[in-house]
């Protein structure tokens, strides 16, 4: 039995293999409408969400499975103080796998430990965000048909947004790809991403503060909000959340080809004009995040449709 919290389970293959599925699921639905049948999703949500949690649902609804759950921790027994590990064993009475997301970083690795079904990450804190990525990769395939040779610009909360950490797990293990770390300096992207994944995997990558003087290199931007949630202070917050935003003018320097991501919820960083520049490709994003969340099901549940 096999969990994902971590991007950096899964093989360059096995990612590979996931796309491939993903991409059978967008050309032929029907074939795969009642892979699921008889099986039971769990989504256990402790924070908010809208695409994950909803994205999931549909995924598992569309294999012909059933869907269980809880979409906020007070309404679970969590609110009595139960543990994340009992909240695991007692679900594996209930459901075939779990998806889960938390406030806490290592909060569903602890549930996987506990769990008899698979886990699946759905966001950890400020850590890790694994089927996003997966969704970002299906993106950048789909726009690119490629992962190799690109210019990937991180712009926003580097340091607080979880799926800017599992994106670049996911991405320097391609040849080519160069890094543009764009941020304010409080909100940098952490050491360890640098010195556990950049450094060590041999990426090309710069740490810069303004998106104007780069924008123009870039064959993805992939902007991200300053997470509010993750703040100890709310004066800092103020002060930072606007410090990028994506415009019409600012996209007069950027190639005709960008491909801009978000994995939203989007608050003020890229204008609601963008949303009809050919370029947008956010809301893509958010369609091909369901075809990747049902190629990872039957992956995790052991499922094919042949
Ligand atoms: N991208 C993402 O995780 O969105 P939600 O918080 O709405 O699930």
């Amino acid at each position: 039995m096999r969990s994902l919290i971590d991007i950096k389970e899964l093989t360059v293959e096995e990612i590979e293999e996931l796309i491939a599925v993903a991409e059978d699921i967008i050309a032929n639905p029907k074939k795969y409408s009642e892979v699921c049948h008889g099986k039971k999703l769990a989504t256990l949500f402790f924070e908010p969400s809208t695409r994950t949690r909803l994205s999931f649902e549909a995924a598992m609804y569309e294999l012909g499975g059933n869907v269980l759950g809880f979409s906020e921790a007070q309404s679970s027994s969590a609110a009595k103080g139960e543990s994340v590990s009992d909240t695991a064993k007692t679900v594996s009475c209930y459901a075939d796998i779990i998806a889960m997301r938390h406030p806490k970083e290592g909060a569903p690795l602890v549930a996987s430990m506990r769990a008899s079904v698979p886990v699946i990450n759905a966001g950890d804190g400020g850590h890790n965000h694994p089927t996003q990525t997966l969704t970002d990769l299906l993106t950048i395939h789909r726009e690119k048909g490629r992962f190799e040779n690109l210019t990937i610009g991180l712009c926003g909360d580097l340091k607080f947004g979880r799926t800017v950490h599992s994106l670049i797990s996911a991405m320097a293990r391609y040849k080519g790809v160069k890094f543009v770390l764009i941020s304010p300096e409080e909100l940098r992207v952490p050491e360890y991403v640098i010195n556990e994944v950049l450094i060590p995997g041999g990426c090309d990558y710069v740490e810069v503060r303004s998106l104007e003087d780069y924008i123009g290199e870039l064959d993805i931007l992939y902007m991200t909000r300053v997470q509010r949630e993750r703040f100890f202070n709310e004066q800092d917050y103020i002060r930072l959340k606007d410090t990028y935003i994506l415009d019409g003018e600012k996209l007069k320097k950027a190639k005709s080809d960008l491909c801009i991501m978000h994995p939203l919820p989007r608050v003020n960083e890229i204008a609601v004009s963008v949303d009809d520049d050919p370029r947008a490709c956010y809301f893509k994003q958010v369609l091909y995040g369901k075809y990747v969340r049902m190629a990872l099901i039957m992956k995790l549940l052991e499922l094919s449709a042949d």
